[in-house]
């Protein structure tokens, strides 16, 4: 009978073991992506970031190719203490491109890095432009008035990824500091997500198959998290200025290790920074029951957004306490989520994909409560992370509801200026005119089969929807 126990024990023991050996080897395991496109545009020599990775110059990459078709011109920053990809941009006054090769296919991570700075040839913060990658309008009619860094996750089913960039008008021009093409994690999306409506839940397949733009990605309770500390090179943003004021929160940090687990989050979808800082609601300190933590974004209406929400338990005493309720624009997204039935450890991470269609509101609100199933004194609702995604429209664009239309006049009516400019955009304007018969030869599908199948517009409505806009080179 002892020999028995000790044997099944010692059963016990090796499961352990082999578990936590798993745990180890998953958390030691460094992620390499096999497309890794690191560009410092209009750079001389390669820049070096504070995070470990170097950008390389876009005229020296073999892999590279950027078109160009007529003057690109590389231009540095007054200011030489500007940080390494801050220091110099490419600037185009015609349509150009870059290409990349593509060696996995798959869901991407695209960065494209905007800093306005003046040279006495170029006010960049003056450009206007259109940029598109692998045919979906990514910016539209775009400007950049302070410094941005754009996120892009998008499936690239071909070997080559073209990113694009038109000036807005012929006066104009566009400019990019820096590029990054990185392969994302395989099991960074995975599951299907809950599409979150009125009056029920469903299922949401085919995520991988959608382009998205981040929008919002918040370290809740903890504080800012950079690329040097993040194994996807991101930055988190502490989650302060998106609580409503009447949220009844506490934070808490826990500095022991996070379990990572197969299955459940790894590093790659959110690193040991975001998992162990956490919002949670306390009911040991808190009276009643009628509680709340709130946060809103502004979003634009009229596409739908993925809302990825982080959990992981580094507040409850023991398993099985900690159940809540998730709201998103006042609809049931999750009821009584109960956080052990999917880790079941403590302090091991998890995340909830949710989808919503924005339609009206130009808001986001995420609401945790306590579900009528935890106990008054338990931790009555928690959040580590929140990551906020736009999805493409029914046109497949992330920016503006019609495609860009681009088109190109007769130059000879123009004056002599504009006909040696096209000239010199020479060659462009027969790839424009291909896009420009393309985009509209969807957009006329797209009008058809909404015709066809729906009166109304499934992700436009009628007021927002605009005649394609006109652009002249
Ligand atoms: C640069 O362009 C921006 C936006 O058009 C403008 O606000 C700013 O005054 C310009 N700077 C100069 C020095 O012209
Ligand atoms: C990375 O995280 C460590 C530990 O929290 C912190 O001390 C350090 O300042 C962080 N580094 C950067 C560059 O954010
Ligand atoms: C809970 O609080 C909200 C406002 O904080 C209030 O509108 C609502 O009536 C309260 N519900 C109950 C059951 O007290
Ligand atoms: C628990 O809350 C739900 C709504 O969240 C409600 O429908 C249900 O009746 C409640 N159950 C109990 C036992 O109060
Ligand atoms: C995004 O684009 C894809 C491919 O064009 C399309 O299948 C999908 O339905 C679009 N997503 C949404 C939410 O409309």
């Amino acid at each position: 009978m002892a020999a028995r126990r000790c044997a099944s024990d010692l059963a016990a023991n090796i499961v352990f073991f082999l578990l936590f050996s798993f745990v180890h080897t998953q958390s030691a395991a460094i992620f390499s992506p096999p497309d890794d496109h690191l560009i410092a545009c209009g750079a001389t020599s390669a820049a070096a970031l504070p995070d470990g990775r170097s950008f390389l110059t876009d005229s020296s990459l073999p892999t590279t190719i950027l078109r160009s078709h007529g003057r690109r011109i590389s231009v540095s920053n007054p200011s030489s203490d500007a940080d390494p990809l801050h220091r110099t941009a490419r600037v185009f006054t015609c349509p150009s491109s870059y290409e990349f090769d593509i060696k996995s296919k798959g869901v991407h991570l695209i960065r494209l890095h905007f800093y306005p700075f003046q040279t006495p040839e170029f006010n960049l913060s003056s450009a206007r432009f259109h940029v598109l990658a692998s045919g979906i309008t990514l910016l539209s009619d775009f400007f950049a008035p302070r410094p941005l860094l754009k996120e892009y996750f998008i499936n690239l089913k071909e070997e080559k990824l073209v990113i694009s960039f038109y000036p807005a008008d012929r006066s104009s021009f566009a400019f990019v500091n820096a590029i990054e093409v990185v392969s994302a994690p395989n099991d960074l999306i995975l599951y299907p997500a809950r599409l979150v409506k009125a009056d029920e839940v469903a299922k949401f397949d085919g995520l991988s198959e959608q382009a998205f733009e981040t929008l919002y990605r918040v370290n809740v309770g903890g504080p800012k998290v950079t690329p040097f500390n993040d194994s996807l090179w991101r930055t988190w943003i502490p989650d302060g200025v998106f609580l409503k004021p009447s949220s009844a929160s506490e934070i808490v940090s826990y500095s022991g290790r996070i379990k990572y687990q197969e299955y459940g989050a790894s590093r790659e979808v959110a690193p040991d920074h975001v998992y162990n800082t956490a919002r949670v609601m306390n009911g040991a300190v808190l009276s009643g029951s009628n509680y709340s933590m709130t946060w809103e974004f502004p979003v634009t209406s009229g596409y739908k957004y993925l809302i990825r929400m982080h959990f992981c338990d580094i507040a409850s005493l023991a398993l099985n306490q900690l159940y809540f309720n998730v709201y998103i624009n006042g609809y049931m997204a999750y009821e009584d989520f109960d956080l052990s039935d999917s880790t079941g450890f403590l302090a091991s991470p998890h995340y909830v994909d949710f989808v919503l269609d924005v339609d009206i509101t130009e808001l986001l609100s995420i609401c945790i409560r306590p579900s009528n199933q935890s106990s008054p004194l338990w931790i009555r609702g928690l959040l580590n992370g929140l990551e906020i995604m736009k999805m493409n429209n029914t046109m497949g664009n992330l920016d503006d509801e019609s495609p860009v239309i681009l088109f190109s006049a007769n130059p000879l009516k123009r004056g002599l200026g504009a006909f040696v400019r096209s000239l010199t955009c020479g060659f462009a304007f027969v790839s424009l005119s291909a896009i420009a018969f393309m985009l509209f030869l969807r957009w006329r599908s797209e009008q058809r089969s909404h015709a066809a199948w729906s009166p109304l517009p499934v992700d436009v409505s009628d007021s927002t929807l605009k005649p394609g806009k006109l652009v002249n080179f």
